[in-house]
């Protein structure tokens, strides 16, 4: 029997996984051009669509991305309390030498579109439009089959020089897209011992 709306949503996100173990196999054309698609419905401050998603095929690009995020991870794992160095220091936590896709998102702080509607008082609401940009696709990914890595860890103007993007745009996240090697209800830092997700109301506040 077909679930509801709630139900199909909830499984949706119940295996959506931040996914850093990859099978090296290539994605469709028509599989992204799908996604892509849905991606643009993602709602956005004055509907300025600020998203900019830069495809980093060379590897020459590739290779400047992963020496920022060794750097950045090494400077990480220092910065952990020591007693975790060692737990840290066995997670992995980027899937790029697997990853067949890697895309830049980046948000664009001078578009005009929307002629700055709600963007007076949040300026930063153009940067949260593009994090919903990017949650929709991560859950258009996920109902492909595909799996999604976010590396936050890496210096974004590196990223942001060896792309050469406009000085304008600033870097939000950088992605690992692939067909995962595995499935899971559970996140990979819970597996490893780093962090359980908490499953608590007391994340909702009443005033
Ligand atoms: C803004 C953002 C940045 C993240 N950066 C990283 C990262 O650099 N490396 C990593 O392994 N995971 C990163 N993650 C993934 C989280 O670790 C992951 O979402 C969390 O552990 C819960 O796991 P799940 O996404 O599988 O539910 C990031 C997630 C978000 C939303």
């Amino acid at each position: 029997m077909p679930g509801t709306e709630f139900d199909v949503l909830r499984e949706l996100v119940a295996r959506r996984r931040d996914v850093r173990r990859f099978q090296t196999r290539p994605i469709g054309s028509d599989i992204l051009d799908d996604i892509f698609h849905l991606v643009e419905g993602a709602p956005s401050v004055g509907n300025s669509q600020p998203w900019r998603w830069v495809q980093v095929d060379g590897s020459e690009a590739r290779a400047k991305v992963k020496s920022s995020f060794q750097a950045a991870n090494e400077a990480a794992r220092k910065a952990v309390p020591e007693d975790r160095q060692g737990l840290y220091a066995n997670l992995k936590l980027a899937g790029l030498d697997e990853a067949p896709l890697q895309l830049a998102v980046f948000c664009d702080t001078q578009t005009t579109q929307g002629s700055g509607l709600g963007r007076q008082t949040q300026p930063e609401a153009l940067h949260y439009s593009v994090a919903c940009a990017i949650m929709i696709f991560w859950l258009a990914a996920k109902a492909r089959g595909l799996g999604v890595g976010w590396v936050s860890i890496l210096n974004p103007s590196d990223i942001s020089d060896c792309l050469d993007v406009p000085a304008s745009w600033d870097l939000i996240a950088y992605l690992c897209v692939g067909y995962p090697e595995d499935e899971h209800y559970d996140p990979e830092l819970e597996r490893y011992g780093w962090q359980d997700r908490v499953w608590s109301r007391h994340h909702v506040i009443k005033r």
